[in-house]
């Protein structure tokens, strides 16, 4: 495949023009999503971005590069032209997933808030801690991300089980059961992560019928917010099969500020900041990619199957 013409755009295209001099014998168009014309798309082999602008077409790409890990922007509820490759950034996410939800996981564990309150109440209240070897946690979703949040984990003997389609046995995981099975670990579960991508198979997964299977467990989504139904999630808090959620990402983001996640008190809102793409995974992803297309390879890392989604 020749790829010659490169458009760039999203939040980082001015960061990226660097590109254009790591390498210099293509042309590249680095543009701001608002300035991406329909006509560019004729123009360009390759497209890079973390997601279609409004005027995104196919027209000449051969090419589809995400900068970020989940491609749902570009596959989910679109046409995909099945000529055009698409890849993605794969970079440390499961590394910042991992701390991320190990940060939430201790605090809670040592009960940082209620430290908090007594100090602010100047009371002397000493009291037992669980350990993390004592935790079970169940992580949906055992591919790059989810397998490394297992990993870091497991390093700390937490007893990690993962939840995939097929069910197919992880080295990351003390057991991987298929979604079908997932009432086989929810119960026991202390916390439950949700890494999947989105597809037609997992919007609104996280709904009334797999809460009503926890036991008091926390929720921490870190894959893509309209996996949950946020109205069955909220209603779980309240009765206590969910004890709290750490919820990254969102069906609409911004969260609207009318939404009741706000304020919920049994409810963490951070903005989509769990695995952001740095400069340099961008950079070096991308042209990783690029040079296994130069190569002529046949199989080149991180390209997505797009007939499965993710
Ligand atoms: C972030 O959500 C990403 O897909 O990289």
């Amino acid at each position: 495949m020749e790829i010659n013409n490169i458009i760039v755009t999203g939040r980082m295209y001015q960061e990226l023009e660097k590109l254009a001099e790591l390498d210099p014998k293509r042309e590249y168009l680095f543009l701001p999503e608002a300035q991406v014309d329909p006509k560019h798309f004729d123009w360009a082999d390759a497209y890079v971005a973390f997601k279609p602008t409004a005027s995104f077409h196919f027209g000449s790409l051969k090419w589809v590069h995400a900068l970020g890990a989940g491609v749902d922007s570009f596959l989910y509820k679109r046409a995909w032209n099945k000529d055009v490759m698409l890849t993605r950034t794969v970079g440390s996410f499961g590394r910042k997933i991992g701390e991320y939800s190990l940060s939430y996981i201790l605090a809670d564990l040592q009960r940082h808030d209620e430290l908090q309150q007594h100090q602010i109440e100047r009371q002397w209240l000493p009291s037992q801690r669980k350990l993390l070897q004592e935790l079970n946690v169940v992580i949906f979703g055992t591919g790059t991300i989810g397998q490394e949040v297992a990993r870091m984990l497991g390093a700390f003997g937490v007893t990690v089980y993962g939840i995939s389609r097929s069910g197919a046995s992880n080295g990351y995981f003390h057991k991987v059961f298929p979604m079908s099975e997932v009432h086989s670990c929810l119960g026991q579960a202390d916390w439950v992560i949700n890494t999947l991508p989105l597809t037609a198979e997992t919007d609104r997964y996280f709904g009334m019928n797999l809460f009503a299977g926890m036991n008091g467990a926390g929720f921490i989504n870190v894959g893509r917010g309209a996996s949950v139904d946020d109205a069955a999630l909220l209603q779980a808090i309240d009765q206590g099969q969910v004890r709290r959620a750490v919820l990254d990402v969102f069906r609409e983001e911004p969260l609207p500020a009318q939404s009741p996640l706000w304020t919920h008190s049994g409810v963490v809102v951070t903005p989509h900041i769990s695995a952001v793409t740095g400069l340099d995974e961008a950079v070096n992803g991308y042209l990783a990619v690029l040079e296994e297309i130069d190569q002529g390879q046949q199989r080149v890392s991180y390209a997505v199957d797009v007939s499965r989604g993710y």
